[in-house]
């Protein structure tokens, strides 16, 4: 099995490689003057497993289009097997027409995946995981709260003495129940959610009051993907005005696009913890997922 780390993931390429004893090699990548990608194998992959790692992160379509051209470019080039690592998988959050005309631009992805030749997808806390639907071959999901979860409780409770009774892990939206559910009950603590509603013209989100037992509690936000942070800081400032000690977001993709770090540091969040499934800034506690990939690899491959 050869690793292939593409532009957007090379350091997380080499370590799912170290982690597996596998060669691992860089795409040769470059950008010609107009803007266009352009990629080389600079070995040969004929008759390989070819394991193409390329998380698809901002400028999402660009890294897609290096995913496209490397996977396909992999099956031209005689590889016996393409799976394709795609830790970060943009577009997931379009899953559904929430309003007449829209695309169900997930689809639109993992087709695409599916035509370029991947005969295989490996992400990570996908959106939804009913969305793998859309891909036609193996498709796994690696759950990351499970992670998270044992970093928290060995990382940040037993060094700073918190005991499970202290922590109330928060959704701060219905569709995140489910992951607050799975990393309290790693934790041993208790858990809760909130009702958040998008306007769908404006992006702008509102939460329904409701009264918590936060007071005093040190508060984990757990979501899959932290954006501009305005999901993440409603809750905080929530919490925090019912009385919650300390507050830490806790999310698989920190994407923090713009000044969501200071958002959240002003919603009072005092730390953020992350996978390494794309890039994320120093203020980032970050927590490895390269072993878990392995090891789902392992099973594919
Ligand atoms: C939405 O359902 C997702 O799970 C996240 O809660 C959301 O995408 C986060 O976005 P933002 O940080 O921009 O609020």
């Amino acid at each position: 099995m050869i690793v292939i780390g593409g532009p957007a993931s090379n350091n997380l390429g080499e370590l799912i490689a170290k982690a597996l004893n596998a060669e691992y090699v860089r795409i040769v990548h470059k950008l010609f003057p107009d803007g266009e990608s352009y990629v080389r194998y600079p070995i040969s992959i004929s008759g390989e497993d070819v394991v193409i790692v390329q998380s698809t992160y901002y400028p999402q379509d660009k890294h897609l289009m290096e995913l496209f051209l490397m996977v396909e470019a992999a099956k031209d080039l005689g590889a016996k097997r393409v799976v394709s690592v795609v830790p970060y998988l943009a577009y997931t959050r379009q899953d559904k027409r929430f309003l007449e005309g829209e695309p169900i631009s997930i689809k639109t992805v993992l087709r695409l995946l599916w035509h370029c030749g991947s005969d295989a997808l490996i992400t990570v806390e996908i959106h939804k995981e009913d969305s793998l639907k859309f891909f036609p071959g193996k498709a796994v999901n690696i759950h990351a709260m499970k992670p998270l979860a044992n970093y928290f409780k060995s990382k940040v409770m037993e060094s700073e003495g918190i005991e499970p009774s202290d922590v109330v892990v928060l959704a701060p939206d219905k569709g995140a129940l489910n992951r607050a559910i799975e990393f309290s009950s790693i934790v041993g603590c208790e858990h809760d959610y909130l009702e958040k509603f998008r306007d769908r013209i404006t992006g702008e989100v509102k939460v329904k009051p409701k009264s918590l037992n936060v007071r005093d509690k040190i508060v984990v936000i757990v979501d899959d993907i932290i954006s501009t942070g305005g999901t993440v800081a409603l809750a905080s400032n929530n919490v925090r005005e019912q009385g919650a000690r300390k507050v830490y977001a806790i999310c698989a993709h920190a994407l923090l696009v713009g000044n969501a770090l200071n958002k959240l540091k002003k919603a009072g969040v005092s730390s953020i913890i992350a996978l390494n499934t794309l890039p994320t800034p120093e203020e980032v506690e970050v927590v490895d997922a390269s072993n878990d990939i392995a090891q789902a690899l392992t099973t594919l491959v």
